[in-house]
């Protein structure tokens, strides 16, 4: 298979900058927690939690789940699945999700429920990309890095196949 060169839509310099903004929007909203959990949604957010949870003023631990999400094959009920679950208690604790990318909203509509009747001391989520065009339904996101188009993005941890996660940009690839 030959894989083009994806077009830049984010620089490195550009998620940088927006980074330093959300973790410090962050750390203030947090000043009052002793601890915030960061819970990674994997693949997709290891690069961005890498960087926000480095910047942020508040000690923080980390964890992660994996979901996967069904396309058009999905069965009712069954659109999204959970592939693994965090290691550690989230009872009591100010959690943060943080997820790479809310295209639809399914995958967070599934999650947040979850998690709240797990009884944390607060649940909120911050996503490094939000597709506008594409969100169905209400989905709440406490923080956002950027809004991009309705087009298959990739770097910085995001994936086509498993490929170009390592970019240090965000850029788009032809379908
Ligand atoms: P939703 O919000 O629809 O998102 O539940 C489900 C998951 O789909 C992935 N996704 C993408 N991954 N480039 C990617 O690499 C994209 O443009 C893209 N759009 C959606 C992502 O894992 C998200 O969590
Ligand atoms: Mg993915």
């Amino acid at each position: 298979m030959t894989l083009g060169r994806p077009k830049v839509l984010i620089t490195e310099e550009a998620i940088r900058a927006r980074i330093s903004e959300l973790a410090r929007k962050i750390s203030g909203d947090y000043a009052h927690a002793e601890e915030l959990l960061l819970v990674g949604i994997l693949k997709g957010s290891f690069v961005f939690l890498a960087d926000l949870s480095r910047r942020l003023a508040v000690p923080a631990t980390v964890d992660f789940m994996a979901l996967q999400t069904y396309g058009r094959e999905s069965v009712p009920g069954e659109e999204v699945r959970l592939l693994m679950d965090t290691r550690s208690d989230i009872s009591g604790k100010h959690v943060l999700v943080v997820e790479d990318i809310v295209d639809t909203g399914k995958t967070l509509r599934y999650l947040l429920p979850l998690l709240a009747s797990r009884g944390p001391a607060s649940l909120r989520t911050c996503a490094m990309l939000r597709k506008p065009a594409r969100i169905s339904g209400e989905v709440h996101i406490d923080y956002v890095g950027f809004d991009v188009p309705d087009v298959w993005v990739v770097g910085y941890g995001l994936d086509r196949a498993d490929r170009y996660r390592a970019l240090p940009y965000i850029g788009s690839v032809s379908p």
